[in-house]
């Protein structure tokens, strides 16, 4: 894993930014998407460029179960405000929160996921460690399930909600193991609330007590990180 330490997540998402035009360049077709605050700053940049994502196709981390589309704090909505209404992609896959079967869901979903390898996979990183919903203790091999979330993630994202109990307590998520198959991966984390993660991702023991240790294990995988979330690095 290569890291860098920008200053700030202005200057880290123009990296990112950087870094994604340039795979778009050299013929990348599937993009991996994440939602949350810390790619804002890249789908900005991106809708603000001339980069044309018509001929490709998008893949979403994870969803919430129970979440309607048309929900503003489902992902879907999210990335339709962020970036898909301004920069449509030919094909933009999120998983469904409000399917019937769960495990068909799954299945649809890792069969998606199977039919468009991934090119560059953009992750955030949880206070937890966590990458997508791959809360600690997740397998590393996994696929996408669906998940139970943890306190912490729901206490964390609970910002975006009216209410802590509004936060939907499953999830679905794409899995490690099908993560650590993306051709590229950025991981992004700005600010002290993920200094703790951060060290423990970087310089901690590959465990599954810390999902995105994990990403240890793979060479390309591009970390960007500011200062505050690089304070407590060696
Ligand atoms: C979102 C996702 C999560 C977030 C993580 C960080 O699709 O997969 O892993 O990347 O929870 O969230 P933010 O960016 O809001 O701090």
């Amino acid at each position: 894993m290569k890291v860098t330490i920008v200053k700030d997540s202005v200057e880290g998402s123009q990296k990112a930014t950087e870094l994604v035009l340039k795979a778009v360049k050299n013929g990348a077709k599937v993009l991996g998407l994440a939602t949350g605050s810390t790619p804002e700053g890249l789908y900005k940049n991106l809708v603000n460029s001339d980069v044309d994502f018509t001929k490709m196709v998008s893949v979403n981390l994870d969803e919430y179960v129970g979440l309607a589309p048309e929900n503003d704090q489902s992902y879907h909505y999210f990335m339709a405000k962020h970036l898909f209404d301004a920069k449509p992609f030919s094909k933009s896959y999120v998983p469904n929160g409000l399917a019937k079967d769960a495990a068909t869901e799954v299945a649809r979903y890792n069969k998606i996921i199977a039919d468009n390898p991934i090119d560059l996979q953009i992750l955030g990183l949880g206070r937890n460690g966590h990458i997508g919903f791959n809360e600690p203790g997740s397998p590393f091999d996994g696929q996408t399930r669906k998940v139970a979330l943890t306190e912490s993630t729901i206490e964390a994202n609970s910002r975006n909600f009216a209410h802590e109990t509004d936060v939907p307590k499953y999830a679905y998520s794409m899995g490690i193991g099908s993560i650590m198959k993306s051709h590229h991966i950025i991981l992004m984390a700005w600010g002290k609330e993920k200094a703790d993660a951060v060290k423990a991702m970087i310089e901690g023991p590959v465990t599954e007590d810390c999902p995105a240790s994990i990403l240890q294990k793979k060479h390309n995988v591009t970390i960007i990180i500011d200062q505050a979330a690089a304070a407590k690095l060696d």
